[in-house]
């Protein structure tokens, strides 16, 4: 049978719940995820490539049809390198839908091979975000429920020394 193989592209800086949610129901549908971490410096990243790759490798690590992978340049470059024809992204608010109609439109033009499946996550993740999260660890706040422990101590690790600077 022809498998199914789902690119699920990102920042990831940090991996949240709301990713790890949209992952679990993208197995429901595709065999095998790549997760393609975005390498861009431009976007001053909290943590490097490498940081990222590992520990979204240690979420999954027990999961063998999920990929972690770090890329550059074009996301639908990457895709055909990796032989899937989907890329995958969630959904949050209506605010997503304007830069994910975009992002889905130009990758079609760039390869009409392509085509874009979108997700929602869980509604309780739904005002989630990687920047938001590093925001309220850098301010102390409680991040329970919203990131894996793992991560969670990593951010502390990360933004402990930024906000002794505050
Ligand atoms: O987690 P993010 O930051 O919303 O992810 C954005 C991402 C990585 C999907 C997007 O920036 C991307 O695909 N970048 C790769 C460059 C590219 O292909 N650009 C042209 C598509 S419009």
């Amino acid at each position: 049978m022809h498998n199914r193989k789902a690119v699920y592209p990102g920042s990831f800086d940090p991996i949240t719940n709301g990713h790890i949610d949209i992952i679990q129901r993208g197995l429901k549908i595709f065999d095998n995820i790549l997760i393609a971490v975005l390498e861009n410096p431009n976007k001053r990243p909290l943590f490097t490539t490498k940081e990222r790759v590992k520990m979204i490798q240690e979420i999954f690590s027990d999961q063998k049809n999920v990929e972690v992978k770090s890329f550059h340049g074009l996301l639908v470059r990457f895709a055909k390198e990796n032989n899937a024809k989907v890329v995958m992204r969630g959904l949050r608010a209506i605010s997503d839908f304007e830069y994910e109609f975009q992002l889905a439109l130009m990758n079609r033009k760039l390869d009409p091979e392509i085509e874009t499946f979108f997700m929602m996550p869980n509604v309780k993740y739904s005002f989630l975000s990687s920047n938001l999260v590093k925001e309220v660890s850098m301010l102390g706040g409680c991040l329970k429920g919203l990131v894996p422990e793992a991560i969670e101590a990593r951010l502390k690790n990360k933004t402990y020394n930024s906000y002794k600077k505050l």
